[in-house]
């Protein structure tokens, strides 16, 4: 039985090229970046191409890259760093949205409990945040707001240059969670005002626990953030440990890939999904798609299934050997229907009853006719019980 793999926004496979261009850096090339021996500079000079390499996708400058250990390092380091810089100059409310993934969720929810107040902005039907609203919400007292790119459940892509001239105006500082948007939207850092953006080896055909924060360099303004993690000064004293060397070699070679390589990607993988959507709404009634069509990563859909939990669905698919993933966060065996899914106005059994499939670089369109061939029977089948 072949295996599909549609689950590539939780991680995407390993890049073959990039597996050989960390294979040095976990056998002879082991030397400290910090060391100043020949070893040391080597890895030194792994260090500095691939922080040119992650700049590049992001039209960075290298001194604006802090090497992190993933998205959800750099999303904490972001709003903590700035939230708890900026309580000390007397700004204690910070702004994001309901739609945010967890590890900005409950960031915030973490800092609410350190006396910071949040609002959380809601969304539309179509996962959209309303632009009035974010400007009205803002005051002298606004230290960041912090809005997700792409979302992670439902691929709708947010409007963020908009968001960051709206934030610069008022004075606040902007971050903004690229992990999903990252090589699959060009982003250039010139045009989109963000101070902070976050962003994960892992779901770009890197490795896992490797990421990067953009941190703006502004001459005119001191450092934005509190540092979080103290040592040996690594990172220009932002972000001390020794450096995951072949992760962030490999992190390197993935940006320079998928700078080089979207726009093929998207060729090739959107047609792929507009057929899988298609399909499914021909062959199947009562199917329900989540997230503006105009306004979407082009590699993602979700799809409540009436009548049917996520689930099931996702574990019946599994069983004929099809992984995709459900909105439902499970944590110790309770599952919780996708929140983001909820903020967008879906009922508890709707948001229950939603899978994402989500296609990536390995999708080919045979993986779509074994789905589409398959799906409709498990469907009724589950409707049936
Ligand atoms: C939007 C978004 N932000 C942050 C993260 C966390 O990234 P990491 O797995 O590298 O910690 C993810 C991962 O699912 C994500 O989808």
């Amino acid at each position: 039985m072949k295996k599909i793999y549609l689950d590539n926004n939780a991680t995407t496979p390993l890049d073959p090229r990039v597996y050989e261009a960390m294979l040095p850096h976990l056998k002879e090339n082991f030397g400290n970046p910090s060391s100043i021996h020949t070893f040391g500079r080597s890895a030194k000079a792994a260090l500095d191409k691939a922080r040119e390499q992650v700049a590049g996708l992001v039209s960075a400058r290298l001194k604006e890259i802090v090497f992190t250990s993933g998205g959800s390092e750099s999303n904490n380091y972001a709003i903590k760093g700035a939230a708890l810089n900026q309580r000390d100059r007397g700004k204690t409310h910070l702004i994001t949205t309901r739609v945010e993934h967890e590890s900005a969720l409950y960031t915030f929810r973490y800092l609410e409990s350190e006396g910071l107040r949040v609002t959380y902005l809601g969304v539309d039907d179509r996962g959209m945040i309303d632009l009035d609203e974010l400007r009205d919400s803002i005051t002298d007292e606004t230290a960041l707001v912090s809005c997700m790119y792409a979302n992670n459940e439902t691929g709708v892509v947010m409007p963020v240059g908009e968001i960051a001239e709206i934030v610069k105006e008022k004075g606040a500082l902007f971050h903004t969670d690229a992990v999903q948007a990252a090589g699959k939207l060009d982003i250039d850092l010139n045009e989109i005002k963000a101070d902070l953006l976050s962003i994960s080896a892992h779901k770009i055909y890197g490795p896992k626990g490797t990421g990067a924060l953009f941190i703006r360099s502004d001459p005119a303004q001191e450092s934005i953030l509190r540092i979080l993690i103290h040592g040996g000064g690594q990172e220009r004293g932002k972000r001390s440990g020794t450096e995951n060397l072949p992760g962030i070699v490999g992190f390197g070679e993935a940006c320079e890939i998928a700078q080089k390589e979207v726009a093929r990607d998207r060729e090739r993988i959107k047609p792929l999904r507009d057929a899988l959507r298609e399909r499914i709404t021909n062959e199947i009634p009562g199917v329900r798609y989540h997230g503006d069509p105009d306004n979407m990563l082009w590699n993602t859909l979700n799809a409540s299934f009436s009548g049917v939990k996520g689930e099931s669905l996702a574990m019946n698919l599994d069983i004929e050997g099809i992984a995709v993933s459900t909105g439902a966060a499970c944590s110790e065996g309770k599952v919780d229907p996708s929140h983001v899914l909820r903020a967008m106005g879906a009922s508890k059994e709707e948001a229950a009853s939603s899978v994402r499939f989500s296609l990536g670089r390995i999708t080919e369109k045979e993986d779509i006719d074994i789905v589409t061939k398959k799906l409709p029977g498990i469907v009724s089948r589950i409707r049936s019980v």
